[in-house]
Protein backbone atom coordinates (compact mmCIF):
# COMPACT_ATOMS: atom_id res chain seq x y z
CA UNK A 1 0.00 0.00 0.00
CA UNK A 2 2.83 2.68 0.63
CA UNK A 3 4.12 1.54 -2.57
CA UNK A 4 0.79 1.88 -4.20
CA UNK A 5 0.81 5.76 -2.16
CA UNK A 6 4.35 6.74 -3.47
CA UNK A 7 4.00 6.14 -6.94
CA UNK A 8 0.76 7.47 -6.75
CA UNK A 9 2.54 11.04 -5.33
CA UNK A 10 5.72 10.70 -7.67
CA UNK A 11 3.16 10.78 -10.80
CA UNK A 12 1.09 13.66 -9.72
CA UNK A 13 1.37 14.84 -13.02
CA UNK A 14 -1.18 17.42 -14.75
CA UNK A 15 -2.55 15.89 -17.54
CA UNK A 16 -3.67 17.90 -19.91
CA UNK A 17 -7.09 16.48 -20.68
CA UNK A 18 -9.68 17.89 -18.37
CA UNK A 19 -12.92 15.74 -17.74
CA UNK A 20 -15.93 16.40 -19.08
CA UNK A 21 -18.48 17.82 -16.74
CA UNK A 22 -22.12 15.49 -16.36
CA UNK A 23 -25.31 17.50 -16.84
CA UNK A 24 -27.43 18.03 -14.09
CA UNK A 25 -29.56 15.64 -15.05
CA UNK A 26 -26.96 12.53 -14.90
CA UNK A 27 -26.52 9.57 -13.07
CA UNK A 28 -29.71 10.73 -10.42
CA UNK A 29 -29.05 7.94 -8.53
CA UNK A 30 -25.87 9.21 -7.69
CA UNK A 31 -25.11 9.37 -3.59
CA UNK A 32 -22.49 11.90 -2.79
CA UNK A 33 -20.70 10.66 0.53
CA UNK A 34 -18.59 12.27 3.01
CA UNK A 35 -17.17 9.70 5.38
CA UNK A 36 -14.38 10.83 8.18
CA UNK A 37 -14.10 13.76 5.61
CA UNK A 38 -13.30 11.92 2.88
CA UNK A 39 -14.97 11.86 -0.13
CA UNK A 40 -16.53 8.56 -1.99
CA UNK A 41 -19.70 7.81 -4.05
CA UNK A 42 -23.07 5.19 -3.90
CA UNK A 43 -25.73 4.68 -5.76
CA UNK A 44 -29.35 4.27 -4.77
CA UNK A 45 -30.71 0.88 -5.77
CA UNK A 46 -34.03 0.99 -3.89
CA UNK A 47 -36.14 3.83 -1.90
CA UNK A 48 -33.77 3.87 0.76
CA UNK A 49 -30.71 1.58 -0.06
CA UNK A 50 -27.57 3.06 -0.82
CA UNK A 51 -24.71 0.84 -2.90
CA UNK A 52 -21.45 1.74 -2.02
CA UNK A 53 -17.14 0.22 -1.80
CA UNK A 54 -16.44 -1.57 0.91
CA UNK A 55 -13.25 0.44 1.29
CA UNK A 56 -15.02 3.63 1.60
CA UNK A 57 -15.75 2.72 5.41
CA UNK A 58 -12.02 1.10 6.09
CA UNK A 59 -11.77 4.23 8.90
CA UNK A 60 -15.48 3.45 10.62
CA UNK A 61 -15.74 1.72 13.71
CA UNK A 62 -18.02 -1.46 13.31
CA UNK A 63 -19.63 -0.15 16.52
CA UNK A 64 -20.72 2.84 14.82
CA UNK A 65 -22.39 0.62 11.53
CA UNK A 66 -25.77 1.60 13.48
CA UNK A 67 -26.74 5.31 14.07
CA UNK A 68 -27.44 4.49 18.18
CA UNK A 69 -26.56 7.77 19.63
CA UNK A 70 -26.09 9.49 16.22
CA UNK A 71 -22.71 7.25 15.27
CA UNK A 72 -23.13 6.41 11.81
CA UNK A 73 -24.49 9.93 11.16
CA UNK A 74 -21.48 11.45 12.49
CA UNK A 75 -19.23 9.48 10.63
CA UNK A 76 -20.65 9.28 7.28
CA UNK A 77 -22.86 12.61 5.75
CA UNK A 78 -24.57 11.24 2.45
CA UNK A 79 -26.61 13.86 0.18
CA UNK A 80 -28.47 12.86 -2.88
CA UNK A 81 -29.49 15.16 -5.94
CA UNK A 82 -25.90 17.09 -6.05
CA UNK A 83 -24.69 18.13 -9.32
CA UNK A 84 -21.95 20.68 -7.14
CA UNK A 85 -20.67 20.66 -3.80
CA UNK A 86 -19.53 24.08 -3.68
CA UNK A 87 -23.19 25.43 -4.21
CA UNK A 88 -26.55 24.40 -2.99
CA UNK A 89 -29.18 24.43 -4.79
CA UNK A 90 -26.81 23.39 -7.49
CA UNK A 91 -28.22 26.25 -10.08
CA UNK A 92 -26.02 29.15 -11.27
CA UNK A 93 -27.44 32.78 -11.35
CA UNK A 94 -28.11 33.94 -15.00
CA UNK A 95 -27.81 30.42 -16.08
CA UNK A 96 -31.23 28.86 -17.66
CA UNK A 97 -32.11 25.22 -17.95
CA UNK A 98 -30.96 24.88 -14.19
CA UNK A 99 -32.98 23.20 -11.90
CA UNK A 100 -32.97 24.95 -8.68
CA UNK A 101 -33.50 22.51 -5.67
CA UNK A 102 -31.25 21.78 -2.03
CA UNK A 103 -29.08 18.89 -1.88
CA UNK A 104 -31.34 16.34 0.15
CA UNK A 105 -29.04 15.33 2.96
CA UNK A 106 -30.59 12.28 4.97
CA UNK A 107 -28.73 10.49 7.61
CA UNK A 108 -27.68 6.92 7.31
CA UNK A 109 -29.49 4.47 9.87
CA UNK A 110 -27.37 1.58 9.37
CA UNK A 111 -24.07 0.47 7.54
CA UNK A 112 -23.72 -3.47 6.25
CA UNK A 113 -19.92 -4.43 4.62
CA UNK A 114 -20.02 -7.44 3.10
CA UNK A 115 -18.85 -10.02 5.91
CA UNK A 116 -15.88 -11.57 3.52
CA UNK A 117 -14.60 -8.52 2.94
CA UNK A 118 -11.39 -7.91 4.59
CA UNK A 119 -9.18 -4.98 4.00
CA UNK A 120 -5.99 -6.61 5.79
CA UNK A 121 -6.17 -9.64 3.88
CA UNK A 122 -3.38 -8.81 1.50
CA UNK A 123 -4.06 -9.41 -2.33
CA UNK A 124 -7.31 -10.45 -1.34
CA UNK A 125 -8.32 -6.97 0.55
CA UNK A 126 -10.07 -5.46 -2.42
CA UNK A 127 -12.60 -8.63 -2.66
CA UNK A 128 -16.08 -8.53 -1.64
CA UNK A 129 -15.81 -4.64 -1.79
CA UNK A 130 -19.26 -3.62 -1.60
CA UNK A 131 -21.43 -2.63 1.29
CA UNK A 132 -24.67 -1.40 1.72
CA UNK A 133 -26.21 1.29 3.58
CA UNK A 134 -29.77 1.79 5.08
CA UNK A 135 -31.18 5.51 5.00
CA UNK A 136 -33.21 6.82 7.93
CA UNK A 137 -35.96 7.85 5.54
CA UNK A 138 -36.61 7.25 1.82
CA UNK A 139 -36.06 10.40 -0.21
CA UNK A 140 -38.51 11.80 -2.36
CA UNK A 141 -37.76 10.86 -5.89
CA UNK A 142 -37.66 13.42 -8.23
CA UNK A 143 -36.32 13.99 -11.32
CA UNK A 144 -32.56 14.58 -9.74
CA UNK A 145 -33.10 11.59 -7.59
CA UNK A 146 -33.85 8.26 -8.81
CA UNK A 147 -32.58 4.82 -8.08
CA UNK A 148 -30.86 2.99 -11.03
CA UNK A 149 -31.85 -1.06 -11.59
CA UNK A 150 -29.59 -3.71 -10.86
CA UNK A 151 -28.12 -6.20 -13.73
CA UNK A 152 -28.95 -9.43 -14.22
CA UNK A 153 -27.78 -12.05 -12.25
CA UNK A 154 -25.72 -13.48 -15.25
CA UNK A 155 -23.72 -10.53 -15.99
CA UNK A 156 -21.95 -12.33 -12.77
CA UNK A 157 -20.36 -14.17 -15.49
CA UNK A 158 -20.83 -12.09 -18.73
CA UNK A 159 -17.61 -10.74 -20.72
CA UNK A 160 -18.84 -6.96 -21.67
CA UNK A 161 -15.43 -6.53 -23.88
CA UNK A 162 -16.32 -3.35 -26.03
CA UNK A 163 -19.13 -2.34 -24.42
CA UNK A 164 -19.27 1.58 -23.49
CA UNK A 165 -20.34 1.98 -19.72
CA UNK A 166 -20.38 5.81 -18.14
CA UNK A 167 -18.75 6.40 -14.70
CA UNK A 168 -19.49 9.87 -12.38
CA UNK A 169 -17.93 10.62 -9.51
CA UNK A 170 -16.44 13.60 -7.71
CA UNK A 171 -13.15 11.93 -7.67
CA UNK A 172 -9.89 13.54 -7.97
CA UNK A 173 -8.97 15.07 -11.17
CA UNK A 174 -5.33 15.44 -12.40
CA UNK A 175 -4.77 18.42 -11.10
CA UNK A 176 -5.35 16.55 -7.70
CA UNK A 177 -7.96 18.58 -6.94
CA UNK A 178 -11.46 16.90 -6.02
CA UNK A 179 -14.30 17.95 -8.88
CA UNK A 180 -16.93 20.17 -7.60
CA UNK A 181 -19.09 19.53 -10.26
CA UNK A 182 -19.49 15.94 -11.01
CA UNK A 183 -17.74 14.73 -13.69
CA UNK A 184 -18.87 12.47 -16.34
CA UNK A 185 -16.45 9.46 -17.87
CA UNK A 186 -17.14 6.72 -20.49
CA UNK A 187 -15.03 3.82 -19.92
CA UNK A 188 -14.78 0.96 -23.30
CA UNK A 189 -15.35 -2.59 -21.04
CA UNK A 190 -12.27 -4.53 -21.39
CA UNK A 191 -10.53 -8.37 -21.39
CA UNK A 192 -9.37 -10.10 -18.70
CA UNK A 193 -5.89 -9.99 -20.62
CA UNK A 194 -6.28 -6.48 -21.17
CA UNK A 195 -6.62 -5.56 -17.58
CA UNK A 196 -3.97 -7.13 -16.29
CA UNK A 197 -1.40 -6.02 -18.55
CA UNK A 198 -2.76 -2.18 -17.60
CA UNK A 199 -3.07 -2.62 -13.85
CA UNK A 200 0.92 -3.29 -13.35
CA UNK A 201 1.07 -2.99 -9.32
CA UNK A 202 -2.53 -3.36 -9.05
CA UNK A 203 -2.95 -6.61 -10.74
CA UNK A 204 -2.27 -8.76 -7.73
CA UNK A 205 -5.50 -7.30 -6.34
CA UNK A 206 -7.74 -8.08 -9.35
CA UNK A 207 -9.67 -11.25 -9.45
CA UNK A 208 -11.40 -11.80 -13.01
CA UNK A 209 -14.45 -13.69 -11.23
CA UNK A 210 -15.68 -10.67 -9.12
CA UNK A 211 -14.43 -7.61 -10.98
CA UNK A 212 -14.71 -5.92 -14.17
CA UNK A 213 -12.01 -3.38 -15.73
CA UNK A 214 -12.89 -0.34 -18.34
CA UNK A 215 -10.86 1.64 -19.83
CA UNK A 216 -10.25 5.45 -21.01
CA UNK A 217 -8.26 6.45 -24.39
CA UNK A 218 -7.58 10.06 -22.98
CA UNK A 219 -6.11 9.45 -19.29
CA UNK A 220 -9.90 8.90 -18.16
CA UNK A 221 -9.76 6.80 -15.04
CA UNK A 222 -11.45 6.92 -11.58
CA UNK A 223 -9.17 8.27 -8.82
CA UNK A 224 -9.49 8.95 -5.46
CA UNK A 225 -12.94 9.95 -4.12
CA UNK A 226 -14.61 8.26 -6.68
CA UNK A 227 -14.78 4.89 -5.04
CA UNK A 228 -18.06 3.30 -3.76
CA UNK A 229 -20.07 5.34 -6.91
CA UNK A 230 -21.32 3.09 -9.86
CA UNK A 231 -20.78 2.43 -13.83
CA UNK A 232 -23.92 2.34 -15.29
CA UNK A 233 -24.77 0.95 -18.37
CA UNK A 234 -27.51 2.16 -20.95
CA UNK A 235 -29.63 -0.02 -23.42
CA UNK A 236 -32.94 -0.15 -25.11
CA UNK A 237 -34.61 -1.98 -21.67
CA UNK A 238 -32.65 0.27 -18.91
CA UNK A 239 -29.55 1.43 -16.89
CA UNK A 240 -28.30 -0.92 -15.09
CA UNK A 241 -25.71 -0.31 -12.08
CA UNK A 242 -23.11 -2.92 -13.24
CA UNK A 243 -20.25 -2.02 -11.10
CA UNK A 244 -19.03 -0.43 -8.25
CA UNK A 245 -15.48 1.77 -8.49
CA UNK A 246 -12.78 -0.24 -6.61
CA UNK A 247 -9.57 0.25 -7.53
CA UNK A 248 -6.95 1.05 -10.29
CA UNK A 249 -3.65 2.20 -11.10
CA UNK A 250 -2.10 4.46 -8.22
CA UNK A 251 -1.45 6.97 -11.01
CA UNK A 252 -4.85 8.01 -11.82
CA UNK A 253 -5.13 10.08 -14.98
CA UNK A 254 -2.37 7.42 -17.00
CA UNK A 255 -3.72 7.31 -20.88
CA UNK A 256 -4.83 3.70 -21.25
CA UNK A 257 -5.00 2.34 -17.32
CA UNK A 258 -7.17 0.22 -16.73
CA UNK A 259 -10.13 1.74 -13.58
CA UNK A 260 -11.55 -1.34 -11.50
CA UNK A 261 -15.27 -1.92 -10.69
CA UNK A 262 -17.00 -4.97 -8.16
CA UNK A 263 -19.08 -7.04 -10.18
CA UNK A 264 -22.28 -5.77 -8.68
CA UNK A 265 -24.13 -8.62 -10.45
CA UNK A 266 -22.67 -11.02 -8.46
CA UNK A 267 -24.07 -9.47 -5.38
CA UNK A 268 -27.45 -9.12 -6.79
CA UNK A 269 -28.15 -11.75 -4.01
CA UNK A 270 -26.33 -10.05 -1.08
CA UNK A 271 -27.91 -6.77 -1.63
CA UNK A 272 -31.46 -8.46 -1.69
CA UNK A 273 -30.82 -10.53 1.49
CA UNK A 274 -29.28 -7.16 3.25
CA UNK A 275 -32.45 -5.47 2.21
CA UNK A 276 -34.58 -8.49 3.10
CA UNK A 277 -33.47 -8.19 6.83
CA UNK A 278 -33.58 -5.17 7.27
CA UNK A 279 -37.40 -5.02 6.00
CA UNK A 280 -38.34 -8.24 8.17
CA UNK A 281 -37.44 -6.35 10.46
CA UNK A 282 -39.38 -3.26 9.89
CA UNK A 283 -43.03 -2.73 11.13
CA UNK A 284 -43.68 -1.05 8.55
CA UNK A 285 -42.87 -2.62 5.44
CA UNK A 286 -44.05 -1.31 2.36
CA UNK A 287 -45.42 -4.58 1.03
CA UNK A 288 -45.66 -8.47 1.33
CA UNK A 289 -44.10 -9.19 -1.05
CA UNK A 290 -39.97 -10.66 -1.42
CA UNK A 291 -37.71 -7.89 -1.83
CA UNK A 292 -36.16 -8.98 -4.54
CA UNK A 293 -39.52 -9.48 -6.48
CA UNK A 294 -39.75 -5.27 -5.82
CA UNK A 295 -35.75 -4.74 -6.46
CA UNK A 296 -35.75 -4.00 -10.31
CA UNK A 297 -33.12 -6.11 -11.28
CA UNK A 298 -33.46 -6.82 -14.90
CA UNK A 299 -33.40 -10.10 -16.19
CA UNK A 300 -32.59 -11.09 -19.69
CA UNK A 301 -33.60 -14.89 -18.99
CA UNK A 302 -35.30 -16.48 -15.91
CA UNK A 303 -32.67 -19.06 -14.80
CA UNK A 304 -31.74 -19.60 -11.03
CA UNK A 305 -28.75 -19.20 -9.41
CA UNK A 306 -26.55 -18.94 -6.17
CA UNK A 307 -24.68 -16.53 -5.16
CA UNK A 308 -22.04 -19.08 -4.25
CA UNK A 309 -18.53 -18.42 -4.67
CA UNK A 310 -18.50 -15.03 -6.82
CA UNK A 311 -16.96 -12.36 -4.20
CA UNK A 312 -14.17 -10.57 -4.39
CA UNK A 313 -13.32 -6.89 -4.93
CA UNK A 314 -10.48 -4.59 -4.12
CA UNK A 315 -9.98 -0.86 -3.44
CA UNK A 316 -7.07 1.61 -4.16
CA UNK A 317 -8.71 4.57 -3.31
CA UNK A 318 -9.47 4.31 0.53
C1 LIG B 1 -17.27 22.28 -15.69
O1 LIG B 1 -17.98 23.15 -14.87
C2 LIG B 1 -17.17 24.11 -14.17
C3 LIG B 1 -18.04 24.85 -13.21
O2 LIG B 1 -19.20 25.35 -13.83
C4 LIG B 1 -16.49 25.01 -15.21
O3 LIG B 1 -15.67 25.93 -14.56
C5 LIG B 1 -15.65 24.12 -16.13
O4 LIG B 1 -15.09 24.92 -17.14
C6 LIG B 1 -16.49 23.02 -16.76
N1 LIG B 1 -15.62 22.11 -17.45
C7 LIG B 1 -15.85 21.68 -18.69
C8 LIG B 1 -14.87 20.72 -19.26
O5 LIG B 1 -16.81 22.06 -19.34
Amino acid sequence: MFKLILIFLIFNIAHGYEFQNATQLESPWYAYLMVLGEPCGGSLVKDQYIVSAAHCFNKVKKDHYTNEEGKLEAAVKLKLGIWKTDRDPDCEPGVDDQICEYHVEIPPNELKVHERYNPNSGRERYKNDIAIIQLTWPPRMSELIKNIDLPDDDDCYEEFEEDVWTVTGFGMKPDKEYATTKKRIDLRMISKEECEDGLGDAKQFYDPKTHICGKGTKGETTCVGDSGGGIFAKSSSGTTLQGVVSFGVSECGTVGAPSGFVRVACYNDWISEKIDEWEDDSDESYSSKSVKSRLNIKRKKQKSKTSSGIYGFFSLFG
